[in-house]
C-alpha cells in the first residue's frame, strides 16, 4: 500500500501524514508550494498544484500510489461564493484531473466531501439521504462526488465530514475550537450563533476514519464526524466549561445577523452507523478531544 495525499499542508493532510508515520505506511505528501509540515520527511514530499492537469498526471504516474486521499480544496465557504469560477476549478475540475490520473495507474481515489451537501432541514443524515446544496462550495462538492461516482474505474470512497478541528503547523486558516478557546481565555463578550447544529470532528479521528476505509478495503460513501451534534453556542459553552473559563459574556445570536456570503444548512450531524459497523470507527467526545488537544 502506498498513499498519496493531496493538500498535505492542510489540517487533515497533516493528520494523515501523522497516521502513516505512526503506522509505518508508505506515503507521498503533496501540496501547493513548499512543505510546511516539519514532521513530514523531505523525501516523502512532492510539490503538486492540483489545478495543473499535466502536473497531476506526471506526479501520480511517477509516484505510483495505490490510493489517493484527496483533501486539497478551496475550503472557505464564503470565498467560494464570491469566486465561483476558482471554486469550480479547485474543487471540481481538479478532482476530475486526479480521478483520470488514478484511472491510468489503477489507484483507489478517496474524495473528502462535506455535510454541506445537505440542506440541513432534517439533520442526522445517512449516506443515502438526498443532497440539496445551498451554496457554491456545497454545489462544488456535489459535482465532485458526481465525477467520482461516474468516472472512477479503480475503486473509490467519498468521506463526508463536518467542521474539523485540531492543531497543525503553519495552517492557512484556524478552526472553531482553537478560536473559541483563545477568545474565551481573553474573557471579552462573544456573539455566538445558536441556530446552527453540527457534529464537530476531531481531525485525528477523521484521519483514522479515512485510513480505516483504505486499510479495510471499503468502497463508497462514508459519513465520518464527531459523535455528538450540538449547536455552535453549546460547543463554545462546553469548551469554556471544560477549561474553567467564564461563559457569562457569551451572547446567543442568529446566523441571519452575520450577513455571510454563503448560505449554511441549519442542522446537519450524521448517522454514523455505517462507520461504526464497517470500520469500527471510534470518534472521541468533545471533552476527550479537548484533553488531547491541549494536554
Ligand atoms: N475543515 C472543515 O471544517 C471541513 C468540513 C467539511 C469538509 N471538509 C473537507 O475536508 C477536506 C480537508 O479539509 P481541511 O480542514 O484539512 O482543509 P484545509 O486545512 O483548508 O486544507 C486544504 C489544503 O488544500 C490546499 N490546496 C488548496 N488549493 C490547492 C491546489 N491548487 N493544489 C494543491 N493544494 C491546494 C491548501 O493549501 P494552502 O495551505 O497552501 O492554502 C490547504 O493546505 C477538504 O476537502 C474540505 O473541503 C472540511
Amino acid at each position: 500500500m502506498k498513499i498519496l495525499i493531496t493538500g498535505s499542508n492542510g489540517l487533515l493532510g497533516q493528520k494523515i501524514v501523522d497516521y502513516c508515520l505512526a503506522k509505518g505506511i508508505s506515503f507521498i505528501a503533496t501540496s501547493k508550494g513548499e512543505n510546511r509540515n516539519t514532521k513530514c520527511p523531505v523525501e516523502c514530499y512532492n510539490k503538486l498544484d492540483i489545478t495543473k492537469e499535466e502536473e497531476v498526471r506526471n506526479v501520480l504516474t511517477f509516484c505510483m500510489p495505490t490510493h489517493v486521499i484527496h483533501t486539497a480544496a478551496m475550503t472557505n465557504v464564503d470565498q467560494c461564493e464570491e469566486d465561483q469560477k476558482l471554486c469550480e476549478l479547485i474543487n471540481v475540475t481538479a478532482t476530475k484531473y486526479l480521478v483520470k490520473a488514478c484511472n491510468l495507474i489503477k489507484a483507489h481515489f478517496q474524495l473528502l466531501s462535506t455535510d454541506f451537501v445537505f440542506d440541513g432541514e432534517k439533520g442526522n443524515y445517512k449516506e443515502e439521504d438526498a443532497v440539496n446544496p445551498l451554496s457554491a462550495y456545497a454545489q462544488s462538492k456535489v459535482d465532485a462526488e458526481k465525477i467520482v461516482n461516474e468516472i472512477a474505474k479503480s475503486g473509490f470512497s467519498i468521506v463526508r465530514t463536518i467542521i474539523v478541528y485540531g492543531k497543525g503547523e503553519q495552517l492557512s486558516r484556524s478552526n472553531i475550537v482553537l478560536w473559541a478557546k483563545s477568545a474565551l481565555e481573553k474573557g471579552g463578550p462573544l456573539n455566538i450563533v445558536d441556530d446552527q447544529f453540527r457534529a464537530p470532528t476531531f481531525a485525528e479521528d477523521l484521519a483514522a476514519g479515512c485510513m480505516l476505509i483504505i486499510e479495510k478495503g471499503e468502497q463508497g460513501v462514508f459519513h465520518i464526524s464527531g459523535p455528538e451534534t450540538v449547536s455552535i453556542f453549546e460547543l463554545v459553552t462546553r469548551i469554556g466549561a471544560h477549561f474553567g473559563y467564564s461563559t457569562e459574556n457569551l451572547n446567543k445570536i442568529s446566523s441571519a445577523t452575520l450577513n455571510q456570503a454563503a448560505k449554511r444548512p441549519p442542522k446537519t450531524g450524521f448517522d454514523l452507523s455505517k462507520a461504526y459497523l464497517k470500520l469500527n470507527y471510534q470518534p472521541r467526545t468533545i471533552e476527550e478531544s479537548l484533553d488531547l488537544l491541549f494536554e
